[in-house]
């Protein structure tokens, strides 16, 4: 087999952004752009995605290994290259995909990336990449946490006349209007589960209750508790005897003390709780350092009922269930986005004179806690291609 090679139009090197420690000013790394070999695309990136995630690398130091740490767990931009078998994808198609940030040559902060083509998606022709880029993150997380922590079944293609068995059971999701939040309540609602709550501001319950929420409750309003336990006690029970009001959580944002304080005073035995790793026990801000748990059972051991099933999510295994693997960002994404069954997340374009500081634009919105009912978008290559 021939030696892979890089299209003349391509750069032997690109500009990648790094962390060098954490609460350390990112820098630019030079690296050296690498030809796709079997199975894999060649990708020139011009837009991305910022996600708490950068600032749990960025401030806490989360997992960031050895520095430099290369950051980006998405990316859109055009296909430029491809190595054998080639899959889904052509040269010239729009895509947008869901990576490993910390992997050298996928990782989406720079402005090229070579990766398996099982981790790209096309972008559909009703959509443009600041719209789509917001979208493989998260939507793949969603598709994990109901799956895997939450037991629940997806199937694709969804069989004519489907209904889930467990369609009527209580799902509450805490933290609706996070960029998790609100892929979880569609792919729901698309699934058929017809009695899932939301926990989230009051401005955002109207959009929210169109994605699919029965119920909304604003988690500002100090009471939030007990107006969900005195809904719960109010509405009929949907399960059999013994089974708990709700058998099943999403905790999208994982804060100690703003969600799972308070689930720990709904959930009862037998609910399954699924919490987006890692729980903040404190919140990253300029004048302080965050501080992380990746393990769930050590946060507010004690507090939970006996029999409650705390699970952390952990969506970077999700390739670990083969069918998503070869489906899920080839062909199930794209699919739901096309039809519309999916709608983007809102977007705010960061704005910066050069790629490091829409970088660190982007960071100071999510250390301020300034993202609300939006992802974080911004350029990464300068020129459109
Ligand atoms: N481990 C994994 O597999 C995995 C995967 C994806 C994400 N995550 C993690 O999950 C978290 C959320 O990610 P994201 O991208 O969805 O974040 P995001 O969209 O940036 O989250 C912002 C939203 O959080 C909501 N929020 C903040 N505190 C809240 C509280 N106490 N109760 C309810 N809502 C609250 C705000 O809601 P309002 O606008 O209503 O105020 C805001 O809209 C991050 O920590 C991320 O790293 C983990």
């Amino acid at each position: 087999m021939a030696t892979p090679s890089l299209p003349a139009a391509v750069p032997a090197t690109h500009p990648a952004v790094v962390i060098t420690g954490p609460r350390q000013p990112l820098q630019l790394l030079s690296r050296p752009t690498v030809p796709p070999k079997d199975g894999e695309a060649l990708i020139h990136v011009t837009w991305t995605a910022s996600t708490p995630l950068d600032l749990h690398r960025a401030d806490g130091g989360l997992a960031i290994g050895t520095p430099p740490f290369i950051m980006g767990s998405s990316f859109g931009g055009t296909v430029v290259a491809l190595g054998g078998h080639p899959g889904h994808l052509s040269v010239g198609d729009k895509v947008v995909g869901f990576v490993q940030d910390g992997a050298p040559d996928e990782a989406g902060f720079q402005t090229y990336i070579t990766l398996p083509t099982w981790k790209v998606s096309k972008v559909p022709a009703n959509l443009t990449l600041p719209e789509a880029v917001t979208v493989p993150c998260n939507l793949v997380t969603a598709f994990h946490t109901i799956t895997e922590d939450l037991g629940l079944e997806l199937p694709w293609p969804v069989p004519k006349e489907w209904a889930p068995p467990r369609a009527q059971e209580r799902i509450l999701v805490w933290g609706a209007a996070s960029s998790v939040g609100m892929y979880v309540l569609q792919v729901l609602k698309h699934w058929g589960y017809r009695n899932v709550l939301a926990v989230a501001s009051g401005k955002h319950h109207e959009l929210l209750k169109e994605l699919g929420a029965k119920e909304c409750f604003d988690y500002r309003n100090e009471n939030v508790v007990a107006e969900i336990l005195r809904y719960l006690a109010n509405v009929e029970e949907s399960g059999s005897a013994g089974r708990p009001k709700v058998p099943f959580f999403v905790d999208c944002i994982g804060s100690k003390e703003g969600t799972l304080r308070p689930l720990s005073k709904i959930a009862e035995a037998g609910s399954k709780v699924a919490v987006m790793l890692p729980v903040i026990n404190v919140h990253a801000s300029e004048g302080q350092a965050p501080e992380y748990e990746m393990d769930v059972s050590k946060v507010l051991p004690g507090d939970w009922a006996e029999g409650v099933q705390l699970r952390g999510t952990r969506t970077f295994f999700y390739a670990k269930n083969e069918f998503f693997r070869d489906h899920l960002q080839p062909e199930i994404v794209p699919a739901l986005l096309e039809q519309g069954v999916v709608q983007p997340n809102k977007h705010r374009v960061v704005e910066g004179n050069t790629v490091l500081e829409r970088a660190e634009n982007a960071l100071k919105l999510l250390r301020n806690q300034a993202v609300s009912g939006e992802r974080l978008v911004w350029r990464i290559a300068e020129a459109e291609d």
